[in-house]
Order: C-alpha cells, then structure tokens, then sequence
C-alpha cells in the first residue's frame, strides 16, 4: 500500500495547522501551503463539508501532496445557525474576532431565546489520484459572556456541555482532546490509519 510519510494542512489559519498538526501521528512531516506559497481558494460552497472538499481539492491540486484540509465554524441556534459557514468572514466583516464575538453576544441578548450552539467541523482528506475522504464532528455547548485567552477565533464565547468553563478558559491539550476537530479527525483515523507509515 503507498504509504503517506508527508501530509499538507490545508489551511492558512495558525490555531487550525496546530491542532491539526497535533492530531496527526508525530512522525508525519507537516507542511502549510504558507511554506509553499499557495494562496487559500474561494470558499464559494454551500456547506462545511462542500469547502472542506473543495479546500482539499485545490490544495492538493498545487501541491500534489496528500492534502487534509478542514472548514469548520460555530453554528448558533437562536441566530438561525449563524455565523456557521461565514464564522471567518464574520470576523473579516466586524473587524476582528473581538468585535465579532461582541456582536454575536448582542444578537444573542436581543433574542431572548437560549444560547445553545455548536461547533462543527468538516476534515477531507484527498490524495494526487482524487480519492477522498471526509468525516464531520460536531460538539455541542452554548454561548458565554467572553471568558479566557487561550484557543483561537470564538474559543472565548464558547462553553462546551458538561462544562463550566469557555474553550478560551480552558487549557490547550484538553480543548484539543474533546473538540469538533477532534471528533472529525477520530472518525477519519480509523479510515486513514493503515496509511501511515
Ligand atoms: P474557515 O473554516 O477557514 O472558514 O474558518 C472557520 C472559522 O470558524 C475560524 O476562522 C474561526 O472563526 C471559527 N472556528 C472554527 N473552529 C474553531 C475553534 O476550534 N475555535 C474557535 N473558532 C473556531
């Protein structure tokens, strides 16, 4: 079987390349499409799975490298299911994580209705050929006064059921061990593993 001993992550967000870097076996070589000066593609689909295929499409495209690539976004209820897959491009639009995570906060106050939400993520993993694979996780929480430094993008607003603290509360490796990225990439390993060196 050809085996896989280098992989590109398809992403130019750094939170995104660590944790995915840190869900993979430590012996794979890593490489960011920063390192090879590929830009990012139009994420022009309907659904986080249909731009986390085509990320992996175009990325493995340029590159001709085993490509895994991830779009992923909060999802919240009270909100119709928003920002969902315009989690980035909200944060484009506001100004910053910090603006949009205010916003959200006051969206959510106005509705009066309850703070569940969830975060999803879509992993799709493509080789050279065009075989693909791609594998959804989803946790689910509810959102929270802004809370914590550590993580990435609305980690802060973020507090995962069964928890009493946001993901931005929370330390790195736990967050790492339980989240929507986590349980997409568990899914996907039982797939993928016998392809690793
Ligand atoms: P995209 O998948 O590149 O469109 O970006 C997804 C966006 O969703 C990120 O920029 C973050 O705003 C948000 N997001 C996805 N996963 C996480 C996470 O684990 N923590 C915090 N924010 C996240």
């Amino acid at each position: 079987m050809y085996k896989i001993d280098k992989i590109l992550i398809g992403t130019h967000n750094k939170g995104k390349f660590k944790e995915i870097s840190d869900l993979l076996p430590e012996k794979l070589e890593k490489i960011s499409p920063i390192d090879l000066g590929i830009e990012s593609p139009k994420e022009d689909g309907k659904t986080f799975l249909e731009n986390s295929e085509l990320k992996a499409n175009f990325f493995c495209n340029k590159s001709k490298l085993v490509t895994l690539s991830d779009d992923s976004g909060l999802e919240i209820d009270c909100l119709d299911g928003q920002p969902g897959i315009f989690s980035s491009r909200w944060a484009a639009e506001f100004g910053g994580f910090d603006n949009a995570m205010k916003e959200i906060l006051k969206k959510v106050k106005k509705t009066n209705k309850d703070k569940k939400a969830q975060f999803v993520c879509s992993l799709t993993i493509q080789w050279p050929d065009g075989k693909k694979i791609s594998e959804i996780g989803t946790i689910k929480g509810n959102i929270s006064s802004k809370k914590g430094n550590n993580g990435f993008g609305y980690d802060p607003i973020f507090k995962p059921k069964g928890h009493k603290i946001t993901f931005g509360q929370m330390k790195y490796n736990k967050k790492l061990g339980m989240d929507h990225r986590y349980i997409a990439y568990k899914k996907l390993e039982k797939k993928i593993k016998t392809y690793f060196r």
